[in-house]
Protein backbone atom coordinates (compact mmCIF):
# COMPACT_ATOMS: atom_id res chain seq x y z
CA UNK A 1 0.00 0.00 0.00
CA UNK A 2 1.44 3.14 -0.76
CA UNK A 3 0.09 6.14 1.17
CA UNK A 4 0.93 9.81 1.56
CA UNK A 5 4.11 11.27 3.12
CA UNK A 6 1.76 13.31 4.88
CA UNK A 7 -0.64 10.69 6.03
CA UNK A 8 3.10 8.87 7.06
CA UNK A 9 4.28 11.88 8.77
CA UNK A 10 1.00 12.95 10.99
CA UNK A 11 0.36 9.04 11.75
CA UNK A 12 3.86 9.56 13.65
CA UNK A 13 2.42 12.11 15.21
CA UNK A 14 5.23 14.77 14.65
CA UNK A 15 4.50 17.50 12.09
CA UNK A 16 8.04 17.48 9.43
CA UNK A 17 7.28 20.55 7.45
CA UNK A 18 11.42 21.14 6.49
CA UNK A 19 11.44 17.21 5.15
CA UNK A 20 8.15 17.83 3.64
CA UNK A 21 9.33 20.58 1.69
CA UNK A 22 12.31 19.06 0.96
CA UNK A 23 10.61 16.67 -0.56
CA UNK A 24 7.77 18.13 -2.73
CA UNK A 25 10.74 20.41 -4.14
CA UNK A 26 12.79 17.28 -5.16
CA UNK A 27 12.95 17.82 -9.34
CA UNK A 28 13.21 13.90 -10.13
CA UNK A 29 12.62 11.60 -7.19
CA UNK A 30 10.42 7.74 -7.28
CA UNK A 31 6.93 6.62 -7.30
CA UNK A 32 5.39 7.06 -3.79
CA UNK A 33 6.59 8.55 -1.08
CA UNK A 34 10.46 8.42 -0.14
CA UNK A 35 11.00 8.14 3.20
CA UNK A 36 14.11 10.20 5.14
CA UNK A 37 16.91 8.98 7.60
CA UNK A 38 15.20 11.54 10.05
CA UNK A 39 11.00 9.40 9.50
CA UNK A 40 12.68 6.14 10.17
CA UNK A 41 14.11 7.85 13.96
CA UNK A 42 10.87 8.98 14.59
CA UNK A 43 9.48 5.54 13.85
CA UNK A 44 12.58 4.44 16.64
CA UNK A 45 10.57 7.29 18.87
CA UNK A 46 7.71 5.54 18.47
CA UNK A 47 8.87 2.76 20.93
CA UNK A 48 9.84 2.66 24.70
CA UNK A 49 13.04 0.33 24.03
CA UNK A 50 16.11 0.74 25.91
CA UNK A 51 18.29 2.75 23.55
CA UNK A 52 21.71 1.74 24.74
CA UNK A 53 20.98 -1.69 23.32
CA UNK A 54 21.19 -2.44 19.71
CA UNK A 55 18.01 -4.34 19.14
CA UNK A 56 18.65 -7.02 16.26
CA UNK A 57 16.44 -9.72 18.17
CA UNK A 58 13.14 -7.67 17.86
CA UNK A 59 11.41 -10.71 15.83
CA UNK A 60 10.95 -12.39 18.64
CA UNK A 61 8.60 -10.75 20.48
CA UNK A 62 7.39 -6.86 20.13
CA UNK A 63 7.80 -3.82 21.40
CA UNK A 64 4.77 -1.84 21.52
CA UNK A 65 4.94 0.85 19.85
CA UNK A 66 3.03 4.40 21.06
CA UNK A 67 -0.82 4.06 19.51
CA UNK A 68 -0.53 -0.24 20.15
CA UNK A 69 0.24 0.80 24.11
CA UNK A 70 -2.34 3.36 24.41
CA UNK A 71 -5.32 1.17 22.77
CA UNK A 72 -4.49 -1.15 25.41
CA UNK A 73 -4.31 0.80 28.35
CA UNK A 74 -7.50 2.19 27.05
CA UNK A 75 -9.11 -1.18 26.86
CA UNK A 76 -7.88 -1.84 30.02
CA UNK A 77 -8.87 0.74 31.74
CA UNK A 78 -12.43 -0.16 30.09
CA UNK A 79 -11.72 -3.33 31.38
CA UNK A 80 -11.40 -2.88 34.68
CA UNK A 81 -13.78 0.11 34.91
CA UNK A 82 -16.78 -2.36 34.38
CA UNK A 83 -15.89 -5.46 33.04
CA UNK A 84 -19.02 -7.00 31.73
CA UNK A 85 -20.20 -3.94 30.51
CA UNK A 86 -17.39 -2.78 28.52
CA UNK A 87 -17.20 -6.02 27.01
CA UNK A 88 -21.00 -6.46 25.78
CA UNK A 89 -20.27 -2.81 24.30
CA UNK A 90 -17.41 -3.27 22.59
CA UNK A 91 -16.76 -7.07 21.66
CA UNK A 92 -18.77 -7.15 18.47
CA UNK A 93 -17.49 -3.89 17.21
CA UNK A 94 -13.85 -4.11 18.67
CA UNK A 95 -13.06 -7.60 16.98
CA UNK A 96 -14.74 -6.00 13.45
CA UNK A 97 -12.29 -3.49 13.40
CA UNK A 98 -9.64 -6.03 14.00
CA UNK A 99 -10.19 -8.29 11.49
CA UNK A 100 -11.08 -5.25 9.03
CA UNK A 101 -7.61 -3.49 9.58
CA UNK A 102 -6.09 -6.76 8.98
CA UNK A 103 -7.92 -7.43 6.01
CA UNK A 104 -6.89 -4.23 4.56
CA UNK A 105 -3.30 -4.39 4.91
CA UNK A 106 -3.42 -7.97 3.44
CA UNK A 107 -5.49 -6.47 0.29
CA UNK A 108 -8.37 -9.22 1.40
CA UNK A 109 -12.20 -9.73 3.16
CA UNK A 110 -12.76 -9.92 6.95
CA UNK A 111 -15.13 -12.76 6.56
CA UNK A 112 -11.62 -14.57 6.08
CA UNK A 113 -9.89 -13.46 8.63
CA UNK A 114 -9.62 -15.40 12.33
CA UNK A 115 -8.41 -13.96 15.71
CA UNK A 116 -5.65 -16.23 17.08
CA UNK A 117 -3.43 -15.90 20.03
CA UNK A 118 -0.09 -16.97 17.90
CA UNK A 119 1.23 -18.41 14.81
CA UNK A 120 1.28 -21.60 16.87
CA UNK A 121 -2.24 -21.51 18.05
CA UNK A 122 -3.52 -20.83 14.08
CA UNK A 123 -1.06 -23.90 13.22
CA UNK A 124 -3.00 -25.65 15.81
CA UNK A 125 -5.91 -24.82 14.21
CA UNK A 126 -5.31 -25.95 10.94
CA UNK A 127 -3.29 -29.02 11.36
CA UNK A 128 -6.05 -30.28 13.57
CA UNK A 129 -8.84 -29.38 11.83
CA UNK A 130 -8.05 -30.47 8.12
CA UNK A 131 -9.92 -32.52 6.63
CA UNK A 132 -7.38 -35.40 5.51
CA UNK A 133 -8.47 -39.23 4.51
CA UNK A 134 -6.93 -42.04 5.90
CA UNK A 135 -5.51 -42.82 1.96
CA UNK A 136 -3.66 -39.80 1.91
CA UNK A 137 -0.70 -38.06 3.01
CA UNK A 138 0.55 -34.65 4.41
CA UNK A 139 3.82 -33.59 3.22
CA UNK A 140 5.99 -31.08 5.21
CA UNK A 141 10.01 -30.98 5.37
CA UNK A 142 13.10 -30.95 7.98
CA UNK A 143 13.13 -27.22 8.03
CA UNK A 144 10.09 -26.45 9.91
CA UNK A 145 9.76 -24.84 13.03
CA UNK A 146 8.34 -27.04 15.68
CA UNK A 147 5.00 -25.32 16.00
CA UNK A 148 4.18 -26.96 12.58
CA UNK A 149 6.25 -30.22 13.08
CA UNK A 150 4.16 -30.95 16.41
CA UNK A 151 1.29 -29.91 15.20
CA UNK A 152 1.67 -32.23 12.26
CA UNK A 153 2.85 -35.44 14.87
CA UNK A 154 -0.43 -34.40 16.86
CA UNK A 155 -2.27 -34.61 14.05
CA UNK A 156 -0.65 -37.98 13.75
CA UNK A 157 -0.92 -39.54 16.82
CA UNK A 158 -4.55 -38.65 16.79
CA UNK A 159 -5.32 -39.85 13.63
CA UNK A 160 -3.00 -41.88 12.00
CA UNK A 161 -2.86 -39.79 9.16
CA UNK A 162 0.56 -40.21 7.07
CA UNK A 163 3.58 -37.39 7.26
CA UNK A 164 6.67 -37.35 5.13
CA UNK A 165 9.21 -35.07 5.44
CA UNK A 166 11.85 -33.87 2.61
CA UNK A 167 14.96 -31.57 1.98
CA UNK A 168 14.26 -28.57 0.07
CA UNK A 169 17.93 -28.02 -0.49
CA UNK A 170 21.28 -28.65 -0.32
CA UNK A 171 22.34 -25.69 1.83
CA UNK A 172 20.40 -22.77 2.47
CA UNK A 173 22.97 -19.95 1.34
CA UNK A 174 23.65 -21.38 -2.41
CA UNK A 175 20.25 -22.95 -2.88
CA UNK A 176 17.73 -20.85 -5.52
CA UNK A 177 13.96 -20.50 -6.49
CA UNK A 178 14.26 -23.48 -8.86
CA UNK A 179 15.93 -26.01 -6.11
CA UNK A 180 13.22 -25.34 -3.90
CA UNK A 181 10.18 -25.61 -6.24
CA UNK A 182 11.41 -28.68 -8.03
CA UNK A 183 11.81 -30.76 -4.67
CA UNK A 184 8.31 -29.71 -3.97
CA UNK A 185 7.11 -30.74 -7.33
CA UNK A 186 8.82 -34.12 -7.72
CA UNK A 187 7.96 -35.01 -3.76
CA UNK A 188 4.00 -34.20 -4.51
CA UNK A 189 2.08 -37.41 -5.34
CA UNK A 190 -1.59 -38.65 -5.98
CA UNK A 191 -2.28 -38.96 -2.11
CA UNK A 192 -0.39 -35.54 -1.14
CA UNK A 193 -3.45 -34.10 0.43
CA UNK A 194 -1.77 -30.62 2.50
CA UNK A 195 1.81 -29.23 2.02
CA UNK A 196 2.76 -27.54 4.69
CA UNK A 197 5.93 -25.17 4.60
CA UNK A 198 7.29 -22.25 6.80
CA UNK A 199 7.54 -18.94 4.03
CA UNK A 200 11.15 -17.24 6.15
CA UNK A 201 12.86 -20.43 7.61
CA UNK A 202 13.77 -18.94 11.37
CA UNK A 203 17.07 -21.23 11.22
CA UNK A 204 18.60 -20.06 8.06
CA UNK A 205 16.60 -16.86 7.20
CA UNK A 206 15.74 -18.94 4.03
CA UNK A 207 12.32 -17.45 2.61
CA UNK A 208 10.66 -20.03 0.55
CA UNK A 209 9.02 -18.50 -2.99
CA UNK A 210 5.50 -19.13 -1.75
CA UNK A 211 3.88 -17.79 -4.99
CA UNK A 212 6.25 -20.14 -7.13
CA UNK A 213 5.24 -23.14 -5.43
CA UNK A 214 1.34 -22.14 -5.20
CA UNK A 215 1.76 -22.33 -9.22
CA UNK A 216 2.97 -26.06 -9.26
CA UNK A 217 0.32 -26.69 -6.73
CA UNK A 218 -2.69 -24.93 -8.25
CA UNK A 219 -2.05 -26.72 -11.74
CA UNK A 220 -1.98 -30.33 -10.21
CA UNK A 221 -4.92 -29.30 -8.49
CA UNK A 222 -6.50 -28.81 -11.96
CA UNK A 223 -6.75 -32.53 -12.57
CA UNK A 224 -8.25 -33.21 -9.09
CA UNK A 225 -11.59 -33.32 -7.11
CA UNK A 226 -12.15 -31.41 -4.38
CA UNK A 227 -11.73 -33.97 -1.84
CA UNK A 228 -8.43 -34.89 -3.46
CA UNK A 229 -7.03 -31.01 -4.15
CA UNK A 230 -3.57 -30.19 -2.26
CA UNK A 231 -4.02 -27.31 0.56
CA UNK A 232 -1.32 -25.14 0.93
CA UNK A 233 -0.54 -24.32 4.26
CA UNK A 234 1.80 -21.75 5.80
CA UNK A 235 3.68 -21.12 8.75
CA UNK A 236 3.76 -16.74 7.22
CA UNK A 237 5.23 -15.12 11.02
CA UNK A 238 8.60 -13.84 9.81
CA UNK A 239 7.20 -12.70 6.39
CA UNK A 240 4.41 -10.87 7.91
CA UNK A 241 4.90 -7.09 8.43
CA UNK A 242 8.67 -7.62 6.22
CA UNK A 243 7.37 -8.17 2.67
CA UNK A 244 4.92 -6.09 0.57
CA UNK A 245 2.37 -8.96 -0.18
CA UNK A 246 -1.42 -9.29 -1.35
CA UNK A 247 -2.23 -12.05 0.46
CA UNK A 248 -4.42 -13.38 -1.92
CA UNK A 249 -1.61 -13.14 -4.52
CA UNK A 250 0.99 -15.48 -2.09
CA UNK A 251 -0.89 -18.38 -3.55
CA UNK A 252 -1.26 -20.43 -0.20
CA UNK A 253 -4.76 -21.52 0.84
CA UNK A 254 -4.11 -21.05 4.89
CA UNK A 255 -1.78 -18.84 6.38
CA UNK A 256 -0.96 -18.37 10.18
CA UNK A 257 1.17 -15.61 11.81
CA UNK A 258 1.00 -14.21 15.20
CA UNK A 259 1.37 -10.59 14.97
CA UNK A 260 3.54 -10.26 18.42
CA UNK A 261 6.64 -9.96 15.75
CA UNK A 262 7.16 -7.66 13.05
CA UNK A 263 3.76 -6.47 12.97
CA UNK A 264 4.46 -5.14 16.39
CA UNK A 265 0.60 -6.45 17.89
CA UNK A 266 0.17 -6.38 21.27
CA UNK A 267 1.58 -9.89 22.69
CA UNK A 268 -0.34 -13.05 22.80
CA UNK A 269 -1.92 -11.88 19.59
CA UNK A 270 -2.34 -13.30 15.60
CA UNK A 271 -4.53 -14.07 12.67
CA UNK A 272 -5.37 -17.36 10.48
CA UNK A 273 -6.72 -16.14 7.24
CA UNK A 274 -7.73 -18.80 4.70
CA UNK A 275 -8.64 -18.61 0.93
CA UNK A 276 -12.28 -17.98 0.48
CA UNK A 277 -12.67 -21.57 -1.19
CA UNK A 278 -10.48 -23.39 1.19
CA UNK A 279 -12.36 -22.59 4.61
CA UNK A 280 -14.26 -25.85 3.92
CA UNK A 281 -12.01 -28.16 4.21
CA UNK A 282 -11.22 -27.53 7.73
CA UNK A 283 -13.30 -27.93 11.01
CA UNK A 284 -12.93 -25.86 13.85
CA UNK A 285 -11.43 -27.06 17.10
CA UNK A 286 -12.32 -24.73 19.96
CA UNK A 287 -16.08 -22.96 19.85
CA UNK A 288 -15.92 -19.79 19.00
CA UNK A 289 -17.60 -16.83 20.68
CA UNK A 290 -17.36 -14.49 17.74
CA UNK A 291 -20.81 -15.67 16.15
CA UNK A 292 -20.71 -17.44 12.81
CA UNK A 293 -21.68 -15.60 9.84
CA UNK A 294 -17.93 -16.27 8.81
CA UNK A 295 -14.94 -18.33 8.32
CA UNK A 296 -13.14 -15.85 10.34
CA UNK A 297 -15.52 -16.08 13.03
CA UNK A 298 -16.13 -19.81 13.46
CA UNK A 299 -12.22 -20.21 13.30
CA UNK A 300 -11.73 -17.63 15.95
CA UNK A 301 -11.69 -20.13 19.48
CA UNK A 302 -13.47 -18.96 22.25
CA UNK A 303 -13.45 -18.66 25.37
CA UNK A 304 -12.51 -15.05 27.20
CA UNK A 305 -9.60 -13.45 26.25
CA UNK A 306 -7.25 -10.71 27.04
CA UNK A 307 -8.94 -8.20 25.10
CA UNK A 308 -7.43 -5.00 25.69
CA UNK A 309 -4.71 -6.82 23.69
CA UNK A 310 -6.63 -8.82 20.75
CA UNK A 311 -9.18 -5.05 20.63
CA UNK A 312 -5.99 -2.90 20.17
CA UNK A 313 -4.56 -5.06 17.18
CA UNK A 314 -5.80 -2.86 14.37
CA UNK A 315 -3.28 0.10 15.77
CA UNK A 316 -0.48 -2.34 14.61
CA UNK A 317 -2.03 -2.90 11.34
CA UNK A 318 -2.79 0.41 11.36
CA UNK A 319 0.56 1.64 12.14
CA UNK A 320 2.49 -0.48 9.56
CA UNK A 321 -0.22 0.57 6.72
CA UNK A 322 0.55 4.13 7.48
CA UNK A 323 3.87 3.41 6.83
CA UNK A 324 3.26 1.96 3.95
CA UNK A 325 3.77 -1.69 2.95
CA UNK A 326 6.43 -0.32 0.10
CA UNK A 327 8.42 1.09 2.41
CA UNK A 328 8.64 -1.47 5.17
CA UNK A 329 9.86 -4.02 2.92
CA UNK A 330 12.14 -1.69 1.00
CA UNK A 331 14.07 -0.53 4.35
CA UNK A 332 14.11 -3.80 5.76
CA UNK A 333 15.72 -5.27 2.46
CA UNK A 334 18.10 -2.57 2.92
CA UNK A 335 19.56 -3.39 6.09
CA UNK A 336 19.77 -6.85 6.17
CA UNK A 337 21.29 -7.03 2.61
CA UNK A 338 24.23 -4.21 4.25
CA UNK A 339 24.27 -6.71 7.30
CA UNK A 340 24.81 -9.72 4.60
CA UNK A 341 27.44 -8.08 2.45
CA UNK A 342 29.64 -6.84 5.27
CA UNK A 343 29.34 -10.84 6.71
CA UNK A 344 30.15 -12.41 3.40
CA UNK A 345 33.35 -10.25 3.32
CA UNK A 346 34.51 -11.90 6.40
CA UNK A 347 37.02 -14.67 6.26
CA UNK A 348 36.03 -15.81 10.14
CA UNK A 349 32.34 -16.11 9.57
CA UNK A 350 30.25 -18.97 7.32
CA UNK A 351 27.02 -17.20 6.21
CA UNK A 352 23.85 -19.61 5.62
CA UNK A 353 21.35 -16.83 4.55
CA UNK A 354 20.95 -16.34 0.91
CA UNK A 355 21.97 -13.45 -0.84
CA UNK A 356 19.19 -12.75 -2.67
CA UNK A 357 16.73 -10.79 -2.16
CA UNK A 358 14.06 -12.96 -3.54
CA UNK A 359 15.28 -15.81 -1.17
CA UNK A 360 15.59 -14.18 1.90
CA UNK A 361 13.64 -11.54 4.32
CA UNK A 362 14.16 -10.41 7.32
CA UNK A 363 16.64 -12.44 9.38
CA UNK A 364 20.09 -13.45 9.28
CA UNK A 365 21.79 -17.20 9.99
CA UNK A 366 25.62 -17.23 10.08
CA UNK A 367 28.49 -18.97 11.93
CA UNK A 368 31.52 -17.25 13.13
CA UNK A 369 35.42 -19.67 13.38
CA UNK A 370 36.38 -21.11 16.43
CA UNK A 371 33.45 -19.65 18.20
CA UNK A 372 29.72 -21.47 19.09
CA UNK A 373 27.08 -19.88 18.66
CA UNK A 374 26.04 -18.61 22.07
CA UNK A 375 29.29 -17.32 22.73
CA UNK A 376 28.86 -14.98 19.81
CA UNK A 377 25.92 -13.93 21.23
CA UNK A 378 27.41 -13.07 24.46
CA UNK A 379 29.89 -11.19 22.79
CA UNK A 380 27.87 -9.30 21.56
CA UNK A 381 25.73 -8.72 24.01
CA UNK A 382 28.74 -7.35 26.49
CA UNK A 383 28.91 -4.92 23.59
CA UNK A 384 25.28 -3.81 23.72
CA UNK A 385 23.87 -5.69 20.57
CA UNK A 386 20.94 -8.05 21.09
CA UNK A 387 21.30 -11.11 18.83
CA UNK A 388 19.84 -14.75 19.24
CA UNK A 389 21.00 -18.31 18.43
CA UNK A 390 18.81 -20.72 16.48
CA UNK A 391 16.27 -22.34 19.05
CA UNK A 392 17.12 -25.78 20.20
CA UNK A 393 14.35 -27.77 18.45
CA UNK A 394 16.20 -27.09 14.69
CA UNK A 395 19.28 -29.09 13.63
CA UNK A 396 21.21 -25.91 12.62
CA UNK A 397 22.82 -24.05 15.81
CA UNK A 398 23.50 -20.56 13.75
CA UNK A 399 23.76 -16.40 15.23
CA UNK A 400 20.91 -14.76 14.02
CA UNK A 401 20.59 -10.74 13.89
CA UNK A 402 17.30 -9.47 12.58
CA UNK A 403 17.97 -5.99 11.72
CA UNK A 404 14.06 -4.22 11.42
CA UNK A 405 12.12 -1.19 11.60
CA UNK A 406 13.75 -0.42 14.97
CA UNK A 407 17.71 -0.35 13.47
CA UNK A 408 19.51 1.79 11.47
CA UNK A 409 22.42 1.39 9.20
CA UNK A 410 24.83 2.32 11.87
CA UNK A 411 23.71 0.17 14.48
CA UNK A 412 24.08 -2.38 11.50
CA UNK A 413 27.92 -0.98 11.14
CA UNK A 414 28.33 -1.08 14.42
CA UNK A 415 27.39 -4.85 15.09
CA UNK A 416 29.72 -5.68 11.75
CA UNK A 417 32.61 -4.32 13.72
CA UNK A 418 31.86 -6.42 16.96
CA UNK A 419 31.73 -9.32 14.38
CA UNK A 420 34.66 -8.77 12.42
CA UNK A 421 37.16 -8.51 15.77
CA UNK A 422 36.26 -11.82 16.80
C1 LIG B 1 8.99 -19.99 12.04
C2 LIG B 1 8.35 -19.74 13.37
N1 LIG B 1 7.04 -20.02 13.53
C3 LIG B 1 6.42 -19.81 14.69
C4 LIG B 1 7.09 -19.29 15.78
C5 LIG B 1 6.33 -19.08 17.05
O1 LIG B 1 5.47 -17.97 16.85
P1 LIG B 1 4.29 -17.65 17.85
O2 LIG B 1 4.90 -17.18 19.12
O3 LIG B 1 3.51 -16.57 17.19
O4 LIG B 1 3.52 -18.91 18.02
C6 LIG B 1 8.47 -18.98 15.66
C7 LIG B 1 9.29 -18.42 16.74
O5 LIG B 1 8.97 -17.86 17.70
C8 LIG B 1 9.10 -19.22 14.43
O6 LIG B 1 10.41 -18.95 14.27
Amino acid sequence: MIISRRKFVNSIGIASGAVLLAHFSCAKRPVGPVIYPEDWERVRRQFDLDWDYVHMSCFHLASHPKPVKQAIERHREGLDENPLRYYRENAGVCEKRVRLAAASYLNTDYSQIALTDSTTMGLGLIYTGVKVRGDQEILTTEHEYYSTLESLNLRSLRTGAELRKIRLHNGSFNTSIDEIVDNIYSSINPRTRVVALTWVHSSTGLKIPVREIGEIISNTNKSRVDDDRILLCIDGVHGLGVENINIEELGCDFFSAGTHKWMFGPRGTGILWGRDDAWNNVVATIPTFSGSGTAGQTMTPGGFHSFEHRWALNEAFDFHSSIGKEQVEKRIHQLNTQLKEGLRNMRNVNLHTPMPEELSAGIVCFEVNGFTPNEVVKRLEDRYIIATTTPRTYKERYVRLAPGLLNNPSEVERTLAVIREL
